[in-house]
């Protein structure tokens, strides 16, 4: 439970709210690389932490993201005209570049373009992402590479999500391993032959779910990081070992969820508003798994398709939504007494209802947390406090810099005695054979 206050000051992210000028310290992704594919092509609209912006590509590839309102008498840039190096308004043909600067005032009698500035925030486009920063200028840091940067262009893959309801109630799904014992249950799992892979070391990504139906009282450890913290969702197996899942949270909304035998694949929750929210899915580094273990990034099972695009190398794209509030996200009641525990189709859609329906700011004065919640208490903790020290001490946000490269998420079946703090770190021997397999750039 949080109090009434604690709670504003962690779901409210506009100009000026203490958790709005913390995700401001960091860069965030603005929009995709394709929405902005053409010099001189149509520009995108970008909402981002309540701002309305607008982001165009200049006639020398340079991107601007700038704010949406021109500053003559307001009409919007989005419906501007991109060329010759700039977006000008179709109103009275004011023209800004990408710095925002006013360049040309075709109707002014006495043009001042000089003294006409707009807001206009820095970018780097990275991995298939266009990347912002919107704080204060002199506290900017470097780019914080999760691999992108060296990501050849052709393994680059995005896939942005649209989630109506506050951030970090998306993001609480994404350090909550407990919900998948529930939420994700279907019954073709029991369908699922015993490959006998229920041994410690690295099991199938179905035998995974079986373990998943088979424990639903997941022990959760959390350890801190300087990132963030990673944390286990502990299960035991039909054959009484330890199965491990290991997530990683970084700072300020970012997540690797554990998989077979290590992840690096990024999930990036960003607000666009207080009440709506983008999930970016991406790649961040090549596939350097040398024993092919673990399948897909985030797994599909032929019984049970989940809607999810494909990812792979095909580029970016917004993931549809083909289930929401308003069909009641596809709810089949026949199946909820049958085939699946929830009724409802597929994985992002079960997880949207979950999120969605608690509220667009869900309440937690009301919230009864348990012993499957530390993690979750754990992000909202950590949140408050850097957003309360940065706004009372001015104290440098966690996690602006570091290598960020070697943060994975993790999934294995115990040793006895084996620690899962070293799984999913330079230090596991799976990890280190990866890289010995293709050396990091
Ligand atoms: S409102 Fe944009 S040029 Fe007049
Ligand atoms: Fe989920």
């Amino acid at each position: 439970m949080l109090s009434a206050e604690d709670n504003e000051t962690l779901t409210r992210v506009g100009p000026g709210t203490p958790m709005g000028a913390l995700l401001r310290r960091y860069w965030l992704p603005a929009c995709l690389s394709d929405e902005v594919a053409e010099p001189d092509g149509p520009p995108a609209r970008v909402r981002l932490l309540g701002e309305d912006l607008v982001a165009f590509r200049d006639t020398e590839g340079r991107i601007g993201l700038v704010e949406e309102q021109c500053p003559h008498r307001g009409a919007s840039l989005f419906y501007g005209r991109n060329e010759e190096g700039g977006l000008r308004c179709t109103y009275h043909g004011w023209k800004f570049d990408v710095t925002g600067q006013c360049t040309d005032q075709r109707s002014e009698l006495k043009p001042f373009c000089e003294k006409i500035q707009i807001t206009s925030y820095p970018v780097h486009e990275s991995g298939g992402i266009v990347w912002t920063y919107m704080g204060p200028e002199e506290a900017r840091t470097p780019f914080r590479d999760f691999g992108t940067e060296s990501l050849p262009a052709d393994q680059a893959s995005v896939v942005r999500e649209t989630v109506y309801c506050n951030w970090v109630q998306s993001m609480d799904g994404d350090v909550d391993t407990a919900h998948i014992s529930n939420l994700h249950q279907f019954d073709a799992i029991d369908d699922v032959p015993d490959d006998g892979s229920d041994q410690p070391g690295y099991p199938s990504n179905y035998m995974s779910m079986r373990f998943w139906r088979h424990d639903p009282r997941s022990l959760i450890e959390v350890d801190d990081t300087w990132y963030g913290f990673r944390y286990a969702g502990l299960r035991t197996t039909p054959n009484g070992h330890q199965h491990a899942r290991i997530s990683a949270w970084t700072f300020p909304g970012a997540t690797i969820i554990a998989a077979i035998p290590f992840n690096t694949r990024l999930i990036v929750v960003v607000p666009v508003d207080d009440v709506t929210t983008y999930r970016y899915n991406l790649t961040t580094q090549p596939p350097a798994n040398p024993r092919g273990l673990g399948g897909p990034p985030f797994f599909t099972y032929e019984k049970y398709p989940f809607t999810m695009p494909k990812i792979g190398t095909s580029g970016t794209r917004d993931m549809p939504r083909n289930y929401t509030r308003a069909n009641d996200y596809g709810m089949d009641r026949v199946a909820q007494k049958g085939t699946s525990y929830s009724g409802i189709p597929d994985f992002r859609s079960q997880d949207n209802m979950a999120t969605e329906t608690a509220g667009p700011v869900y309440d937690r004065t009301r919230e009864h947390l348990g012993s499957t919640d530390v993690a979750v208490i754990r992000m909202h903790r950590l949140l408050l406090r850097a957003a309360k020290a940065l706004r009372e001490a001015g104290t440098e946000p966690p996690a602006v810099r570091g290598d960020f490269r070697s943060i994975r998420g993790a999934e294995k079946i115990l040793e006895p005695g084996e620690d899962w703090r070293v799984l999913g770190t330079d230090d596991d021997p799976v990890v280190k054979e990866a890289l010995a397999a293709r050396p990091r750039p």
